[in-house]
């Protein structure tokens, strides 16, 4: 299996990665990433001088750069993105280069140069907000901020390049995930890291927003199931079924690491925020995916892990990082 990998140097790129290698022995893995600050090579440092992993810097929307380091690879899984949902709110642009003209330029390089597959990894975030009932792979997008919009525009368009010109395009929408390495502004390793750093745990609004919490590896473990039987022009949800609301997982951490309440802390809600997500994952269970970790046994394990790594966070949450965080929490520290 040869397989391009791009945004390989984040969260989920660098664990689906470390995945392959383990599973897959006779794999090669090209890894194409900017290494934007969501980027980071300390996440491939166990694997990093693995023969069958070559790592080239390098930006997505480079199309004809694209073309030539893709010529002659089979498949090329696109974890490449803007990720974070409150960025996309102050800097709307960037998400709209790499998230939908990035996506264009893979798509093209990927059709030029004859590949076998296209993965294109995108999010439950684009069905919008949910009332009640659970949504299915053909259910309408209807997306509620810059980032999801960006997310649905490369869905849409990758399929176009399979109706269009045949390219074999299969995309992944899964719900949120946690687990080892992930960038501390996202939720749970935010509250994780704050939480030991005896800091306020900073919820949006009334914290009854309800997610469903996936393992990384357990996606890690269906992407590649896709990649090797999923069929082609199809949408693949990866979701591990239950919900749980914010509040009850910032609550989750602090009895994990014997810490008080009274480190919760109630912010203003963002604008366009989701009340609820939900994803059925009823085709990716006859593929014969099942999540194998439970919530409470992920959940110890990635604030075990977090508790080992403090100079790999401690890094990430200097310098610009204050500032950010400033802006979106209004004063608290971190
Ligand atoms: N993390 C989640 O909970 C989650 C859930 C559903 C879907 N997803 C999707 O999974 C993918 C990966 O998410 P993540 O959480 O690992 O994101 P991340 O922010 O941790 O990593 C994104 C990676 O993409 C790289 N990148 C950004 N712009 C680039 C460009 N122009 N060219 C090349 N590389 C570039 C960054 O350097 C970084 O390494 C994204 O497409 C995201 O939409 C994530």
């Amino acid at each position: 299996m040869k397989v391009v990998v791009t945004g390989g140097a984040g969260f989920v790129g660098s664990n689906f990665i470390r995945y392959l290698l383990r599973n897959v022995p006779d794999c090669r893995i090209l890894n194409i990433d900017k290494l934007t600050y969501a980027g980071n090579l300390n996440n491939l440092s166990d694997f990093f001088t693995d023969s069958r992993h070559h790592f080239v810097r390098e930006d997505i929307c480079r199309q004809s750069t694209m073309e030539k380091l893709i010529r002659g690879w089979e498949a090329v899984v696109n974890f490449a993105a803007e990720t974070h949902v409150d960025r996309s709110l102050m800097e709307p642009e960037k998400f709209l280069r790499t998230d939908v003209w990035g996506v264009f330029s893979l798509l093209e390089a990927s059709r030029r140069c004859g590949l076998k597959k296209f993965l294109q990894i995108s999010t439950d975030e684009v069905y919008g907000s949910l009332i009640r009932g659970t949504a299915r792979e053909s259910s309408c997008l209807s997306p509620s901020n810059p980032y999801a919009a960006s997310k649905a525009a490369a869905d849409l368009l990758a399929f176009s390049y399979y109706k269009t010109y045949g390219l074999a395009v299969s995309v992944v929408r899964s719900t949120n995930n946690f687990g080892p390495f992930q960038h501390p502004e996202k939720m749970i390793p935010l509250f994780i890291t704050n939480a030991l750093e005896n800091e306020k745990l900073p919820l949006y609004g009334d914290g009854r927003q309800v997610r469903q919490w996936l393992f990384v590896e357990d996606n890690c473990r269906a992407i590649l199931m896709i990649l090797q039987r999923g069929q082609t022009g199809q949408v693949y949800h990866v979701s591990p079924g239950v919900g749980h609301r914010n509040i009850s997982i910032a609550r989750m951490i602090l009895r994990l690491l014997g810490k008080p309440e009274s480190l919760l802390q109630s912010v203003k809600d963002r604008p366009g925020h989701d009340r609820r997500y939900c994803l059925s994952s009823e085709k990716m269970r006859k593929l014969g995916w099942r999540p194998e970790w439970s919530l409470e046994k992920a959940l110890a394990a990635t604030v075990k892990w977090y508790q080992e790594n403090p100079g790999w966070w401690g890094a990430l949450k200097k310098g610009a990082f204050q500032e950010y965080y400033r802006k979106q929490y209004g004063g608290q520290t971190c």
